[in-house]
């Protein structure tokens, strides 16, 4: 960033230059730059308009959509010089297109504020990088499924308190986040709908004098519609604080799966191994592969909830309309997009690189008596009452607990010390796959149900 001797745009009425250090607080171009080519958008539409009502000419259109197809190449080439005088990045650019087309440029801000400028330009930003967001939640979607069919007949031991609860099939566990981001898709759609209104119109606060066409600018820009006040236009921020929300239930979700990633590969458990480039290793202890990548998650899940708070605390106390505490919207909103994207990309990458240890989820389902809850069921379709069904089943697995073994290893005669109901059948119902197989029906953790439910997937996201 450069720093030159001009004077603010809007110094006219000042008897004094501000301070260098207010100069860099109160700028914003440090970070808004990344704003440019929304920016450039938005002028360009706001340009159309204002010629197409005749209040500028259409020589003033033309010379201003030479001069920012220019200012937009030397962006894209990194040759344009934003300078820290210029306070942030509208001033720069219409500073760089009056330079390049004289008159043209200067009347470009006719009927316009930064305060609506800016609503817009973020706006934009945000609608841009939903849609991107979207596209990387399907694909770990995808991810999701691809796995979670390899893996639809191997059984893990369900947890609920991360104690051994139920047999569940790991393609099931999978399609428990497939759920979760549908919904957190869902969200960011229904979120987009809010973001995608046009501000341009309310100026800096009241509306313009001016005879424009909204409704045009809308159009030309791909808005749905129009912000039906000028005041809530240029001041609100909630549409980035629900996209941050969005964000934090996506990182709370993954930062979940990022828990059992790392459980999952430590070595008492044993049930998956990360593939070696989403790990590292000790710079002291040789032994070492850490899940440094879901750790990570994990932390930066922190981050985007700090950024949600971060964001709600800034809104919370400005009178309407447009204060410079708005500026202050942008920095977490770039980073929220910025790790979000991140990490839905390395989610993405990750998952298929998860190498899967049926053996160590069996011997970890086998030692639970995950059964137990089979047992009782099998004695309720008997006739004995469920609570009836509960108890002897406790006394069978203190039992069993006792003699060092699961329920399946006891004999049917010491089973039968606990309901005269018993019989030779209990063994089918006492097998890891007799229970995952009987708990048949949509939701449920059979393998055929994790198939159907594979397919309503693949066809939710379009094949
Ligand atoms: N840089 C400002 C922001 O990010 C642009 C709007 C400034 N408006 C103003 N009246 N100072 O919000």
């Amino acid at each position: 960033m450069s720093n030159s001797a001009t004077p603010q745009l809007w110094s006219g009425r000042f008897n004094e230059p501000v301070s260098e250090r207010v100069k860099r607080y109160t700028a914003s171009i440090g970070f808004d730059y990344r704003l440019a080519e929304f920016d450039i958008l938005g002028s360009l539409a706001h340009a159309k308009m204002l010629t197409q009502q005749a209040i500028i000419s259409p020589q003033d259109l033309a010379d201003i959509e030479r001069g920012m197809s220019e200012i937009l190449a030397d962006i894209r080439a990194g040759k344009f010089e934003w300078l820290l005088d210029l306070e942030d990045v509208h001033l720069n650019i219409e500073k760089a297109l009056t330079a390049k087309v004289g008159d043209a440029g200067k009347r470009l801000h006719t009927g316009r504020s930064r305060n609506d400028q800016v609503a817009t330009d973020i706006r934009l930003y945000l609608r841009h990088n939903i849609d991107g967001i979207l596209q990387l939640i399907r694909a770990a979607q995808t991810a999701l499924l691809d796995l979670a069919e390899a893996n639809a007949e191997v059984v893990m031991p369900g947890f609920t308190h991360l104690q051994v609860a139920q047999p569940v099939s790991f393609g099931h566990h999978l399609l428990a986040y497939f759920e979760m981001l549908k919904r957190d898709a869902e969200r960011l759609a229904d979120c987009r709908s809010r973001v995608n209104r046009l501000p341009l119109g309310a100026a800096a606060l009241a509306g313009t004098s001016y005879p424009i066409d909204r409704e045009m600018v809308a159009r030309e820009l791909g808005f749905d519609g129009v912000c039906e006040n000028s005041l809530d236009a240029v001041s609100d921020r909630d549409f980035a604080i629900e996209f941050t929300a969005c964000a934090s239930l996506i990182m709370t979700h993954f930062s979940r799966m990022s828990e059992e990633l790392i459980l999952w590969m430590n070595p008492r458990f044993g049930f998956i191994d990360l593939a070696d480039r989403f790990c590292t290793g000790s710079s002291i202890m040789p032994q070492k592969k850490n899940p440094d990548v879901p750790e990570l998650i994990r932390g930066k899940t922190g981050r985007i909830n700090g950024h949600l708070v971060g964001l709600l605390t800034l809104m919370k106390g400005q009178p309407l309309a447009y204060n410079k505490d708005n500026q202050e919207d942008k920095e977490p909103l770039f980073d929220t997009v910025d790790t979000l994207i991140d990490t839905l990309a390395i989610v993405a990458e990750m998952l298929p690189g998860i190498r899967v240890k049926p053996e160590a989820m069996r011997r970890a389902a086998l030692q639970g008596y995950a059964t137990a809850t089979d047992l009782a069921d099998y004695l309720v379709k008997k006739g004995l009452p469920f609570r009836d069904a509960h108890e002897a089943v406790a006394l069978a697995v203190r039992h069993a607990e006792g003699k060092g073994c699961d329920l399946a290893d006891l004999p049917l005669a010491d089973l039968q010390q606990f309901s005269d109901l018993v019989a030779a059948d209990i063994y089918d119902v006492l097998s890891l796959e007799g229970s995952m197989n009987s708990r048949n029906h949509i939701g449920g953790t059979a393998p055929a149900q994790v198939r159907a439910a594979i397919a309503r997937g693949r066809a939710t996201l379009g094949g």
